[in-house]
């Protein structure tokens, strides 16, 4: 590992990904504490996205293609940590995190697709553990401020209570921010899959979907408004909802269940109290219902992707990411009855702005974890990094943990 760049920036010529290498850049440099490179299928795009994020013409190019197995175990032989941009991961993901899960190389994504996550922890859980690769999905806005909001509440209920919280509502108060093309592909790519497949419908519904042998409790689900007393606030379905809450469940089971084989999760939109909640909750509810329906036929699904939707490529503006923020409020209660509130609030855009930073900042936090403290495997952003990740998002990503007394 001597040798190698600490981190490979891949996908560096899409819309995140580049912001992930400017990020890189702007708080790094080139050749100096973080050895890193970019890397693509174009090495003229590439070298276009080195000149416009301002990099010198020091910084490394990697040549690499998603469907060529050889340039992507090439890739990898030469990185501490592979960052991937490069999605749908259901169409584009698998030969990299298979090259990296068996030459050893760890690896993070910005993975919101269950249904491949599922697959890909079947297929590479054993290879991942022989090769001592560690291998992290999900390392964007979905999931982590979800994964250690919650890990964080229970830590600190476990120090106050001495007991975990057997029951968690993560509400999401302020989400500004849009969706990119790429982001876009891979929901109508998840969509498409779900409508062929009864068995993958069954799957995205299932909480339980990411912890293979196991299966908790029933967990409370709704797709419409209700007012929720535990937070005083009217609610909505949250659209992450269905790739968090099983990432959730995973870390508790890669974990040892340290929040119990009962523990209780659910995520949806806080709308406020009174009327105008209401009313804002019902109309969530009525959109996401509405986009579910236009988005699970062929026909306008097609229509929205060719004139509504952002291409690949496109995403919000600098403007738009800047002017971002978000807030998730978690509510906790153990069995005997105490209860305890946690806030994570996050700066930029939550897809865009905030995800760069998030996703470049857990590779360079995988990469100072040793493998005798997390070994090779599959795992989540909170049970591979945990409180550390947490710290280390806190100083430099712009997000914030705290109590809510
Ligand atoms: N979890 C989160 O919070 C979060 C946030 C943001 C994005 N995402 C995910 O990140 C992914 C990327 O989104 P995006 O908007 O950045 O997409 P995008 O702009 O379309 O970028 C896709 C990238 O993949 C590359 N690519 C496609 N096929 C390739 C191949 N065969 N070999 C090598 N590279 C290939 C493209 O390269 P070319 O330039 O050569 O075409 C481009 O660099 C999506 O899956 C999205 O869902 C997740």
């Amino acid at each position: 590992m001597a040798n190698r760049l600490d981190v490979v920036v891949f996908g560096a010529t899409g819309f995140t990904g580049r912001l992930v290498a400017e990020y890189v850049n702007a708080t790094y440099g080139v050749g100096k504490s973080v050895a890193w490179a970019i890397a693509g299928r174009d090495p003229a795009k590439l070298a276009q996205v080195r000149d416009r994020i301002g990099a010198p013409a020091s910084l490394p190019l990697i040549r690499a293609d998603a469907s060529d197995a050889s340039s992507l175990a090439a890739m990898a032989a030469q990185a501490r940590v592979v960052i991937s941009t490069v999605g749908p991961y259901q169409l584009h993901g698998e030969p990299l995190v298979r090259a990296c899960a068996t030459g050893g190389t760890d690896y993070v994504d910005l993975c919101g697709e269950p249904l491949w996550m599922a697959r890909m922890i079947g297929a590479l859980e054993a290879p991942a553990r022989a090769s001592g690769a560690r291998i992290v999905f999900s390392c964007g806005f979905d999931s982590i401020p979800f994964d250690l909001g919650v890990l964080f509440l229970q830590d600190e209920a476990r120090r106050r209570f001495g007991a975990p919280l057997a029951r968690v509502r993560g509400r999401v108060r302020v989400m500004k921010g849009t969706f990119s093309g790429g982001t876009m592909a891979s929901a109508l790519a998840t969509i498409v899959e779900v409508r062929r497949d009864p068995a993958a419908a069954r799957a995205m519904a299932d909480p339980f979907a990411l912890t293979p042998g196991f299966r908790g409790p029933r967990q409370p689900w709704s797709s419409v408004a209700e007012y929720d007393d535990a937070v005083q606030s009217w609610t909505a379905p949250f659209v992450m909802a269905a790739i968090n809450t099983k990432n959730v469940h995973r870390t508790n089971a890669l974990l040892g269940h340290p929040w119990g084989r009962d523990f209780v999760y659910d995520e949806r939109m806080a709308t406020g109290d009174g009327e105008r909640g209401a009313s804002r909750a019902r109309r969530l509810a009525r959109v996401e219902r509405f986009m579910g329906t236009l988005l699970g036929f062929g026909p306008t699904r097609e229509l929205l992707r060719r004139f509504a939707l952002p291409k690949p490529g496109e995403g919000p503006d600098r403007a738009a990411r800047e002017r971002g923020r978000y807030e998730i409020g978690f509510t906790g209660d153990t069995a005997q009855g105490q209860r305890l509130r946690a806030v994570v609030k996050g700066d930029r855009d939550p897809g865009y702005g905030s995800t760069c930073k998030l996703v470049a900042e857990a590779a360079l936090c995988l990469a100072d974890v040793g493998r005798r403290t997390t070994p090779g495997g599959v795992w989540t952003p909170g049970a591979a990094m945990g409180m550390t990740l947490t710290r280390r998002l806190q100083e430099r990503a712009g997000l914030a943990f705290a109590i809510e007394d």
